[in-house]
């Protein structure tokens, strides 16, 4: 079963960033708006754990992290510069202007 959790209001997310969240369930969510969607991706980075959603988020929507640059598809969370390697993507919907991932 999966279940959906409120994160934060949808005008405290700026076009092309990032924010860090952490989520009701305790969990830290990576959130970015990009091209007027929001995506959710584990804060986690899978390499040692740096915050992506601090990392720089390029105009194709991929994201940087800012501890040694691994690179990670906003979409899928596929992490682009190490074949194999990827952290979690969510299902995000905007419901009265807050935004709700899927978990
Ligand atoms: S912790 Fe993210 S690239 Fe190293």
């Amino acid at each position: 079963m999966s279940d959906w959790i409120e994160l934060v209001a949808l005008d405290q997310l700026t076009e092309g960033q990032g924010k860090s969240i952490k989520g009701p369930d305790g969990h830290c969510y990576a959130l970015f708006l990009h091209g007027g969607q929001v995506k959710a991706l584990d804060d986690e980075c899978c390499h040692q754990g740096g915050p992506l959603g601090e990392g720089d988020l390029d105009g194709e929507g991929v994201v940087s992290c800012p501890w040694h640059g691994w690179q990670f598809s906003v979409d899928t969370g596929e992490c682009l510069d190490n074949p194999g390697e990827c952290v979690r993507a969510y299902p995000t919907r905007v419901e009265n202007g807050r935004v709700h991932v899927q978990v």
